[in-house]
């Protein structure tokens, strides 16, 4: 498709290199006002180069139920430690890299690189367990994988190519036949770029250069207790979409002030261009709900619409109702499943459906059981669920980082309440305005994929973070970002018990003016004071609904002897059974979290047969087996269990 775009970006260079070179003596003399004209015209032709190289959109709602091909599958790779593919010898950035796929045209050309004779890695999926060599691998990696667009497969005449990115960890400069598409920074959140000037019917070539290696202004940071899996670890698709399509939509259930016979479902939607007048129907066919709507001129329209008390039946943990939803504008129609539910805090209790509600959870890495590898399927998830089910929980701290669409879609179908959080872990760069971005981005994509997740109750911003200004002011604007996103859930952040003296645990935390749940992680028998649970008070001078975000020790599975020898099963059976009655103790107690469900790589934890690389804090070994302290959560969850129906 041959587009005027790249001549006109480089013909406003050309004049402004032009005019800077012989103006440049005249420039001196210029009155302000010229030199004001001719600054703009330089940001203007900067920013028409960025336009070309940034074809980036908002990864539109609901993806999989959009018209797409699959780009999943085998992709050749390999790594480039120096990155020479992307820098030259100057390590400046180069125009003959890798992503151009060159092959030699004559006997005598010299291309030194040939994706198609290298081995292929299945994507999605990480490196680090697929090719040995690339276990402790940190750096980057080139893949890339061929796809054809057939005409008539794709309506190319009034659509646009999207092409979509589940997650990529960490940074990934995406490349559709040797042109760039753009760049994208942060392991676990959905990108995705508008290919359609680039990609063309027929052979076509995407090629991603995929760099994990981990920087202090990094989010997360340098440091984090789970293994940093590399590569494409979540599914790729090549979307089609109308010229005008709906980008996001957010279907959610009105609270209450008190029971009444009618309920308030509230819609919103937001077309990817700013046109008005055009017709949305949405459909909720067993509620025999149908209604039209109109877009206003910013493409937008946001509206409510009632239902029969008697009719709808609530989303919970013991029944997690799905209604097939239908919404259509133009030829484009997009189904969805959507559980209709109320969450919010009375003081400090949590209420579910106006219910109080007690979260029996646990913590969880997204990390398959057996096979300790990143998941990236409802498959891997179920494994993990039914591990949680087998527990008693209802609730699933997603720990440190959104996970798949897969996964929450799964717990969301099975009944589990979820809390998502992004990797703002320990310390990082708080007064850094680009980490701060990267931050903001990263809640701002979580919110936007899963805000019609009924299953998604909390928000987390944070974990174990420490106290400053510029940490506060950090989190604060993280906070008010997020409220600004979605008013229907619940905001909080893995806080620290602050101070500790004669057994008095005291929260104090500035964070707590901007959480709706105050959580807090803590290691009472593990990290510290062994055996003094019994004696341990609490002072959270909060009106609000306490959950223990974290709290556990370590056991090696089958690991047997007496309760104070550290990393025997009867140790960690212990420390539950102390600590379980110590936080029956705190009032306002709504929920708890220990850490964590199964065994989980880690590159900070090496001691040899009894870690050999692995966090040994769970309730499950990474091969399934249940520990002692297994029976002793279970036993107190079924002591918890309250009815939301
Ligand atoms: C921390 C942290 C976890 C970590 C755990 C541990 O609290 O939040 O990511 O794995 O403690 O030390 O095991």
């Amino acid at each position: 498709m041959f587009s005027l775009r790249p001549f006109f970006s480089y013909f406003l260079l050309a004049l402004c290199a032009f005019i800077r070179i012989f103006a440049g003596y005249y420039y001196m003399n210029l009155t302000m006002k010229a030199k004001k004209m001719m600054l703009l015209l330089a940001i203007t032709a900067m920013g028409a180069v960025n336009a070309k190289a940034q074809h980036e959109v908002t990864a539109p709602q609901n993806v999989y139920a959009r018209e797409s091909m699959s780009l999943n599958g085998d992709w050749n790779y390999f790594v480039d430690q120096q990155e020479q593919g992307y820098y030259d010898y100057r390590m400046n950035p180069t125009r003959w890299g890798y992503f151009l796929n060159a092959k030699p045209q004559r006997p005598s050309d010299l291309v030194e690189y040939d994706f198609d004779a290298c081995p292929t890695m299945h994507v999605p999926g990480d490196w680090n367990t697929q090719d040995e060599q690339l276990f402790w691998y940190e750096g980057t990696i080139w893949l890339k994988r061929d796809f054809e667009i057939e005409s008539g497969k794709l309506k190319v005449e009034n659509s646009r190519f999207l092409l979509y990115f589940g997650a990529v960890n960490y940074e990934a400069i995406v490349y559709v036949n040797g042109k760039k598409a753009g760049r994208h920074e942060g392991g676990f959140t959905p990108f995705c770029f508008d290919v359609t000037d680039l990609a063309k019917e027929g052979k076509n070539f995407v090629i991603v250069k995929v760099d994990n290696k981990r920087h202090q202004d990094n989010v997360p940071t340098l440091i984090f207790d789970w293994w940093n899996y590399g590569g494409i670890t979540r599914d790729v698709l090549l979307i089609s979409v109308p010229k005008t399509y709906i980008e996001d939509y957010t279907l959610s259930l009105k609270k209450q002030e008190k029971t009444g016979k009618k309920q308030e479902i509230a819609f919103s939607l937001k077309l990817n261009r700013p046109e008005a007048g055009h017709t949305v129907t949405v459909a909720i066919p067993e509620l025999k709900l149908k209604q039209q709507f109109v877009t206003d001129d910013k493409g937008c329209l946001s509206s409510q619409f009632s239902v029969a008390s008697s009719k709808l039946q609530l989303w919970s943990p013991e029944t997690p109702k799905l209604y097939q939803v239908e919404i259509a504008c133009g030829d484009e129609v997009i189904n969805d499943e959507i559980g209709f539910r109320t969450i919010e805090t009375r003081g400090r209790q949590l209420l579910l459906n106006g219910k109080p509600i007690f979260l029996r959870g646990v913590c969880s890495h997204e990390e398959t059981a057996y096979t300790s590898r990143r998941c990236n399927s409802a498959e891997d998830a179920d494994t993990l669920l039914s591990w949680a089910r087998q527990l008693g929980c209802n609730f699933i701290r997603l720990a440190h980082y959104p996970h798949n669409e897969h996964a929450v879609r799964e717990a969301e179908r099975q009944g589990f309440l979820l809390w998502s959080e992004i990797p703002v872990y320990w310390t990082i760069s708080w007064k850094n305005e680009n980490t701060y971005a990267n931050a903001e981005r990263q809640l701002t994509d979580m919110i936007r994929r899963d805000h019609n997740r009924a299953a998604i109750i909390i928000w987390s911003l944070a974990n174990e973070t420490p106290h400053s200004d510029a940490r506060d002011q950090f989190l604060g604007r993280l906070a008010k970002t997020a409220r600004s996103l979605d008013n229907t859930r619940l905001i909080s952040m893995a806080m620290e018990v602050t101070g500790a003296s004669n057994y008095v645990n005291r929260l104090q935390d500035n964070m707590n003016q901007y959480v709706d749940v105050v959580s807090f992680n803590q290691y009472i028998g593990w990290y510290r004071d062994v055996n003094d649970a019994p004696k341990m008070k609490w002072e959270i001078p909060y009106e609000k609904p306490v959950i223990i975000s974290e709290f556990g020790g370590g056991a090696k599975a089958g690991l047997h002897g007496d309760k104070e020898q550290r990393w025997t099963e009867e140790f960690q059976e212990n420390l539950y059974r102390e600590n379980l009655a110590m936080l029956d103790k705190i009032e306002g107690l709504a929920g708890t979290c220990p850490w964590v469900l199964k065994d989980f790589r880690s590159p900070r934890r090496p001691l040899p047969g009894i870690q050999d690389g692995f966090n040994r804090k769970g309730l499950f070994s990474d091969q399934g087996k249940r520990k002692k302290a297994f029976y002793v959560l279970r036993e107190w969850y079924e002591g918890k269990t309250t009815n939301t129906k």
